[in-house]
């Protein structure tokens, strides 16, 4: 039995996970990008837990309705094995899969994988209170840092799983590497289980990302504030403004920081001056919508065959079970 809840994947985890690279690349490109996984500070986190208890924000709860509703089905066509979730954050929806493997197994092992030290220690210490039979076992890290970790640590049959719509915040080439690390980290017989938010009218998808209450903007502003302690930054959140779009040609929302007022801010443990024009933007991430027929046949080319798909009544979010042949 596991008695840490926690292993860092890297001593250094936290220059891996930001060493600023991205961040002078970012803001030097013109249109000016950030990497999502800025968001995920603790601050980041629990907003991000509001913004999934939004009426606006559909897909955690649509996503939880499927996995409530077909978990057991799930445990039962895979059967007892190593569960591992990428970015698990709270570890909230994950709790219909984990009842639902008590039900089948004597012993089964949960590993969560999230960056956000808080959040994940917080939830692991949660979870082993309400589930002494499975043994869990938090990894601090990057998506990047598990699969490499996981790859070389391989004990027994697993189901990797990754829901939220994560895999939408990739673009196609980064979302391409991804799928191959994953199938690279699983043995032939193991599962992949997906979540993925399905196409729909922006209607509905832009007030998903921009909610009434501003708690969406007041996430997307908390990653400059995290630069600010991360960097020693001076970034003047009040200079910038939320925005989300819907991109109907890519499929997909844009959320951007939209800047004000031309001003210069400095990033002093990057050593790095970048000046911002009124109306320019900063790109900090991009929320891609699938259909399930071209996800089953993308996951196909990386060898991961669909064995089953579940929707919601409306037909708003898609679960994928996959298999490595
Ligand atoms: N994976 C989530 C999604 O694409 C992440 C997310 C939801 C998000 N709402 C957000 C990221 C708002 C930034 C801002 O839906």
């Amino acid at each position: 039995m596991i008695t840490q809840p926690l292993t860092v994947l890297d001593h250094h985890y936290q220059d891996l996970i930001d060493d600023g690279k991205d961040v002078i690349n970012g803001l030097n490109k013109n249109p000016k990008t950030l990497s999502p996984k800025y968001f995920y500070d603790d601050p980041g986190s629990l907003l991000f837990e509001k913004i999934c208890e939004l009426p606006e924000y559909y897909p955690t709860r649509t996503e939880a309705w499927i996995l409530n509703q077909y978990a057991d089905e799930i445990a039962v066509i895979t059967n007892c094995c190593e569960l591992i979730e990428l970015g698990s954050g709270s570890s909230t929806k994950t709790q219909a899969l984990l009842d639902a493997y008590q039900k089948i197994a004597d012993s089964c092992r949960y590993l969560p994988i999230d960056v956000s030290g808080g959040i994940l220690k917080t939830s692991v210490l949660q979870l082993q209170e309400k589930y002494p039979d499975i043994a869990i076992h938090g990894l601090l890290g990057t998506y990047e840092q598990a699969l490499v970790h996981l790859e070389s640590n391989y004990l027994q049959s697993r189901m990797l799983f990754f829901l939220g719509s994560s895999l939408g915040n990739f673009n196609p080439e980064e979302c391409d590497s991804f799928l191959n690390q994953v199938s690279r980290t699983l043995q032939p017989g193991d599962f992949f289980l997906l979540g993925i938010d399905l196409q729909k009218p922006k209607e509905i998808l832009e007030p998903a990302y921009n909610d009434s209450q501003g708690v969406t903007a007041a996430f997307n502003l908390n990653m400059l504030s995290h630069l600010n302690w991360r960097f020693q930054g001076n970034f003047d959140i009040n200079l910038f403004r939320h925005q989300a779009i819907y991109n109907q040609v890519d499929n997909q929302i844009e959320m951007y920081l939209h800047c004000q007022k031309s001003h210069l801010v400095s990033l002093e443990a990057l050593d790095l001056k970048v000046s911002f024009e009124e109306g320019e933007s900063i790109l900090t991430e991009i929320s891609r919508k699938f259909d399930l027929a071209t996800m089953e046949k993308e996951l196909q080319s990386k060898g991961l065959k669909t064995v089953k798909t579940w929707t919601d009544e409306k037909g708003w979010f898609g679960l994928i079970l996959c298999q490595l042949k």
